[in-house]
């Protein structure tokens, strides 16, 4: 994606990016010359008129006034000003309003990551894959802080945030990949916040859509995304993994122990407990603990669910 190195902009290639940068570029230019006009009018002006050797001091002339420049130097700038102010609202419009076809897709923002989620169910980390040509509406939010969504090459930018629906859309006019960037500080993994949108051709997006290969068919072991859910969802801020008691018990050697429950009952810790703790945390309370856990139905798929699970069961002694 180097190809337009000589401009200032990265490549365009979505359909909203030629509109930005003519813009961009018309307040630039704009800018340069009456910087221009106003920088060397200043040294010309201090040039002329200095004061020269031998010559007296004398105090200059009565004229105050020039009703001609003043006029020009108003409305001129008005005039300009209108021009962005009509141009720049009619690319805003074209930006945040997506058109009514195209892909939905539901952006997930999460420390430190990208979670895209497709009609049909696919998900996919940090990889968002989508055919080109074709409008692309991002429902997203984010599941902690601030977050901002930002392909340069695309033009698009949009804030996630925690308590409500931002919406973005694009239409990408050149396949290959794009960098995703988080575009708003979110704490220490900010700057590892990174995706990538790849855009297919039409054909190979439907291959794509067909295939069974999901992100999460990678090698990373279930166990191993659990460990990383754990933390993502905060359990780790109630149940620790070292055997020490916390708000909740431990996780270390949990699975095959038994449990007894405020309600005098007994159960062997296996997979289906674990489930039901962590979707209906009030049904049975661990001896010697509060009922504070909150439900986690609805806050977690059941892939995520597989992959605690295992990783429950993965904290042993030793
Ligand atoms: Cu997410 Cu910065």
């Amino acid at each position: 994606m180097m190809q337009n190195q000589k401009s200032l902009l990265p490549p365009q290639s979505s359909t909203i990016a030629p509109d930005v940068d003519t813009l961009f570029y018309f307040i630039f230019y704009t800018g340069l010359v009456i910087f221009a006009i106003v920088l060397f009018g200043l040294i010309f002006f201090s040039f002329r008129y200095r004061r020269r050797k031998g010559q007296p001091l004398e105090l200059t002339s009565g004229v105050d006034k020039n009703t001609k420049l003043e006029w020009l130097w108003t409305i001129i700038p008005t005039i300009l000003v209108i021009i962005v102010f009509v141009w720049g609202f009619k690319t805003f419009l074209k930006m945040n309003i997506p058109p009514r076809d195209g892909i939905v897709i539901k952006v997930t923002a999460k420390k430190w990551f990208w979670m895209f989620d497709y009609p049909d169910g696919r998900t996919m980390i940090n990889d968002l894959v989508v055919p080109i040509d074709t409008p692309i509406k991002l429902l997203m939010s984010s599941e902690d802080v601030i977050h901002s969504f930002f392909v340069p090459n695309f033009r698009v930018k949009m804030d996630v945030l925690p308590n409500r629906y931002t919406v973005a859309w694009f239409e990408a006019t050149a396949a290959g990949r794009h960098d995703i960037f988080c575009a708003e500080y979110c704490g220490e993994g900010h700057s590892k916040m990174l995706g990538t949108v790849t855009v297919l051709p039409k054909l190979e997006f439907l291959v794509w859509k067909d295939s069974e290969n999901n992100a999460f068919s990678d090698a990373t072991p279930l166990d191993e995304q659990g460990a990383k859910i754990f933390i993502q969802k905060g359990c780790n801020a109630c149940h620790t993994v070292n055997g020490k008691p916390s708000i909740g018990p431990t996780m270390l050697a949990l699975f095959d122990k038994m449990e007894s429950f405020t309600n005098g009952s007994k159960i062997q810790v296996d997979e289906n407990y674990l489930r039901k703790s962590i979707l209906e945390p009030q049904s049975e309370i661990v001896n010697g603990y509060q009922p504070v856990m909150p439900t986690y139905q609805g806050l977690i798929n059941n892939r995520e669910l597989d992959a605690l699970v295992a990783y429950i069961k993965s904290i042993k002694d030793n």
